[in-house]
């Protein structure tokens, strides 16, 4: 335990990498980080060039980074192939039969994909894909479940310079059509199901109703995974398996731009229609490499297993990039947690002997709500290192984490970062950080990043702030897809030339960053992200509601609840089937995920500024903690606020 934490921290037990784990690691003592760290800040050309050379290019960089602020490019005039990068380096470095990814199916279907038998596979589907007429630069919206084939997928598009962009498989068919139109994609892959809770999901199904709405895809790709009856449109619609038999298993990997773009991932903001994140290839790829080989302390004997899904940005980097370009052993798992109970992710763990282990604290809570006789049955000796992602994790989950499932022995990497951030921005190096529950602790290599205040001066320790990063880094978002000027908007309006993450936070007196939360509207639900703006949107456009308002709660498992205040137009009536039929209509609009927790309707309305704006903050403390405390001079009418608690009481 360190004496030098401040008394008025709750949180003072320090918890520093056993001698044995940091004698084999990476990074084995904090004076290492340290001078490694200042060499990334003050010459990062210098540190991301040795990093970069560890990779394979066609064509060398002339500048490691052009910046002109809020726009950079990373290894100038590079050419280089992603996936030649995760997949063909491996053949000829003695990783050739060495397991890629070892993939269990949620009913317990398993199989084994070397490299080389990845990079057949991912030859052939890129085959398929310019037999189909996919070209470098086209849009391709990938919707699958989690088999291999979706990270064949995003390799194989990677491979021929399309621009992959991965909607999750739990989105619906409005979230789609919306994609596809903001992307102007003209190709789609996905399959006919994929399983999940002992239940297909129909995936074909949902594209299918997606392509009624938007024209502009002239081929959709469907790979076999459930054997369901699915319609097949002639002229537009081929079977995967199929097509793969027409073509070879050779593929030439040809070398794109470093600038080029590899994929457009969607994320939520603060308005309605969520942004279309866009990196790049060299940059992105340096990025994801560099924080799995140095974070997850990477070796040519880990088993790795990030538990996200290939549809969020977590999957993208540490499914598929990153753990690949380090050619690891992966396992990949299709299904839910607890199907068909809680054990499955131990079961796993076990079954192949699972040495790095990457889940997000949603599920933390959710597993030791399940109870510790789960974790206990199983054997997890085989791990050493744990890490999280999604969202701030609470201590006595981390505890748990700790002592439960890492038997006290694995370090925790808590990590921060973000769709926009591409690859791991603030983190512990398990073999060096001290580690404390709840902080992300220090910034990764290459990340200046601090907590500004309003003037933009740097806060004191233990003073709350805007969390923010001063220099580009390679794996950096480099605009929103087709719209810079709400890339500047968003992340570079409140400081000249400085990258604001939207999150709030504080350092402590040892430098550890502690995130707060976000400041903007936006949830963070289950370690998702999801703008309030956007579920009011699905809610109003509801042919019965008026009006809406959503906020978020605090939720024992998901992080945060989604709570909504709807006013309903004239005729229509309050009451359980109303709640029913809105919480079906925001789940078709976008996806489960979204589905409100609960939806008030509030007799007198909601409260408002006299110049008519919603004023979200006082329904945020209402569902919180019952009362008022904040300013409320600016409300139109105080009486809103009285019914609003009657209502809330009565639930
Ligand atoms: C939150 C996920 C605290 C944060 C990779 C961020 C976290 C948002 C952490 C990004 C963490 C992510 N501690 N908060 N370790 N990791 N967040 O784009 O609010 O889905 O801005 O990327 O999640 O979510 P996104």
């Amino acid at each position: 335990m360190s004496k030098n934490i401040e008394s008025h921290l709750i949180e003072d037990r320090v918890f520093k990498p056993s001698k044995e784990f940091s004698k084999k690691a990476r990074v084995s003592s904090m004076a290492q980080y340290r001078r490694m760290y200042k060499e990334s800040i003050e010459k990062p050309s210098l540190f991301w060039a040795r990093e970069a050379k560890e990779l394979h290019w066609q064509k060398p960089w002339k500048k490691v980074l052009e910046w002109k602020a809020p726009f950079a490019k990373w290894f100038t005039e590079a050419k280089l192939n992603v996936c030649e990068n995760c997949v063909d380096r491996h053949l000829s470095n003695g990783r050739k039969n060495k397991a890629a990814i070892i993939w269990e199916g949620e009913p317990g279907d398993k199989r084994v994909l070397t490299y080389h038998q990845l990079h057949r596979e991912v030859c052939r589907f890129s085959n398929v894909l310019e037999a189909n007429g996919v070209k470098a630069r086209d849009r391709v919206l990938i919707y699958m479940p989690m088999v291999p084939e979706a990270a064949i997928a995003m390799l194989a598009c990677a491979r021929i310079g399309a621009v992959h962009s991965v909607v999750f498989g739990g989105f619906s068919a409005e979230s789609i059509s919306d994609r596809l139109e903001d992307s102007g994609a003209t190709a789609v892959i996905t399959a006919d199901g994929g399983y999940r809770r002992g239940k297909v999901v129909p995936l074909k199904k949902n594209v299918d109703d997606a392509l009624k709405k938007y024209q502009g895809v002239k081929r959709c790709i469907v790979y076999q995974r459930t054997n369901e009856k699915v319609t097949m449109k002639r002229g537009r619609d081929v079977w995967w398996h199929t097509e793969a038999k027409k073509v070879s298993a050779d593929h030439t990997p040809k070398g794109f731009d470093s600038e080029h773009p590899l994929f457009i991932l969607y994320t939520s903001g603060s308005t309605g229609k969520p942004k279309g994140i866009l990196h790049t290839s060299g940059g992105y790829l340096v990025g994801t490499y560099t924080s799995s080989k140095y974070i997850f302390d990477m070796r040519n004997d880990d088993i790795f297993w990030c538990t996200a899904d290939v549809g969020w940005v977590t999957g993208h980097s540490y499914i598929v990039f990153g753990p690949l370009a380090n050619g690891v052993t992966q396992v990949m798992y299709e299904g839910a947690p607890n199907y068909p109970d809680f054990g499955r992710f131990w079961d796993i763990v076990e079954e192949y002997g699972v040495t790095t282990f990457y889940t997000a604290p949603t599920a933390i809570r959710a597993f030791i709500k399940a109870g510790d006789h789960l974790p206990d049955a199983r054997d997890l000796s085989s791990l050493r290192l744990l890490g999280t992602v999604g969202e701030p994790i609470n201590p006595e989950a981390w505890m748990w984490y700790r002592e439960k499932i890492g038997s006290g022995r694995c370090p925790i990497v808590d990590t921060w970062w973000q769709t926009e951030t591409g690859s791991i921005m603030i983190s512990p190096l398990p073999g060096c950080t001290p580690t404390k529950p709840g902080t992300a602790t220090l910034p990764f290599f290459g990340v200046d990043a601090a907590i500004l205040d309003e003037e933009g001066n740097e806060c004191k320790a233990d003073e709350g702030g805007k969390l923010v990063i001063r220099k580009p880094w390679p794996s950096m978002l480099r605009t929103i897809y087709g719209d810079k000027a709400r890339y500047r908007k968003t992340y570079w309006n409140d400081y000249e030339g400085i990258y604001t993450a939207g999150d709030g936070a504080r350092t402590d007196k040892n430098g550890n960053f502690w995130i707060v939360g976000r400041l903007d509207d936006v949830l963070n639900v289950s370690g998702h992200r999801l703008g309030t703006a956007e579920v009011e949107s699905a809610l109003v456009a509801h042919k019965d509601v008026a009006e809406a308002a959503v906020v978020g709660r605090p939720h024992e498992i998901k992080g945060q609840g989604i709570v909504a205040f709807v006013t309903l137009k004239g005729q229509a009536k309050a009451s359980p089937a109303a709640e029913k039929d809105l919480k079906a209509h925001v789940t078709k609009a976008i996806g489960a995920i979204a589905r409100p927790d609960e939806i008030y309707f509030p007799p007198d309305g909601l409260p408002k500024t006299r110049s008519g704006k919603i004023m979200r903050r006082i329904l945020k403390e209402l569902v919180a903690t019952g009362k008022v405390t904040g300013n409320v001079t600016t409300l139109e009418d105080f009486t809103v606020v009285r019914s609003l608690q009657k209502l809330l009481q009565k639930k």
